[in-house]
């Protein structure tokens, strides 16, 4: 396959060319933020949004937005105008900048901007179909999850907690509730009812996550935004996570056990069916995006 072309700093070129210091304090004390926006149909889905939740995590870490919406919007297009795949993952990313070694902000630095368009990295029919396996692990992670910062170790600590036992995603527990994944939102399904953690700073107030809160609004379907403890997950009827990258899948086994019929359920299916008409829309020619 082709080298992705990627922006850095005001300059496209090849993947292998794009290069940056060592004193990077994204290299350095992962001091930066990223998003994250899918693409069909070379059409961006919910870009708006990713655009605003990326400015309100640099205005929270206090860098310097280097872009406003329009200028985003342009590097977006470009980065899916010069890759060649139809559906993409275009990967947005902001770091302080490169300064000598010190915690405190430096002073009259430039932001490192990033910006690199993946082939997608959407789920297989297969896993839409039949779900995925999870495991659980407890959520040791800081208290502004909210944030979506380049800061990872935690999370990638978590998430090979279930890719050592062979599970697609760990599902994590903050004293006794249900916060989200490693990279995911959580939904969980009991007698009818949808349930997903409120949106504090222990989750990522996730994109998709509107998206199916919107979704699931129009198909007569309603969310609660409420704690979900431990025991009530391990009894669903149903979970679901979502996001960017996955979408939206039924969960039909977590720590080995089934959960409900060991099937993606009723509620999953309609809502589903929802999400994919969205996709179809964005991949038919010529719609706006
Ligand atoms: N991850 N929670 C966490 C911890 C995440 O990292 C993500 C997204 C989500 C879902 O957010 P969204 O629906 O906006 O993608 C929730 C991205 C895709 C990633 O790190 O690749």
């Amino acid at each position: 396959m082709d080298e992705p072309t990627v922006y850095l700093n005001g300059r496209w070129s090849a993947l292998s060319e794009a290069k940056v210091s060592v004193l990077d304090r994204g290299f350095i004390f992962g001091d930066g933020a990223y998003d994250v926006v899918p693409v069909y149909g070379r059409k961006p889905l919910r870009l708006e949004g990713h655009l605003q939740r990326l400015a309100r995590n640099l205005q929270t870490l206090r860098i310097a937005n280097p872009h406003d919406q329009a200028g985003w919007t342009e590097l977006v297009r470009e980065a899916i105008a010069c890759n060649a795949p139809e559906d993409q993952s275009v990967y947005l990313h902001v770091t302080r900048g490169v300064a000598p070694r010190d915690p405190a902000f430096p002073v009259g630095v430039r932001p490192t901007v990033f910006v690199m368009a993946n082939p997608s990295a959407a789920p297989p029919r297969a896993l839409v179909t039949n779900g995925v396996e999870c495991t659980t692990a407890q959520d040791n992670r800081w208290d502004r999850c909210d944030l979506k910062t380049i800061a990872l170790l935690a999370n990638c600590l978590l998430r090979q907690v279930s890719a050592d036992a062979g599970a697609f995603e760990t599902l994590l527990l903050r004293d006794g509730s249900l916060t989200e994944g490693s990279s995911s939102n959580v939904y969980v399904v009991k007698d009818g009812r949808i349930a997903t953690p409120p949106r504090t700073h222990a989750i990522l107030p996730g994109i998709t996550l509107e998206l199916v809160f919107d979704l699931a609004r129009d198909a007569g379907l309603v969310i609660d935004a409420r704690p979900v403890g431990e025991p009530e997950l391990r009894a669903a009827d149903e979970i679901w996570i979502s996001s960017a990258s996955k979408e939206v899948l039924a969960v039909t086994r977590l720590d080995g056990e089934r959960v409900g019929t060991g099937e993606p359920g009723r509620i999953y299916r309609r809502l589903r069916a929802k999400f994919d008409e969205v996709i179809l829309l964005l991949k038919r020619p010529s719609t706006a995006a």
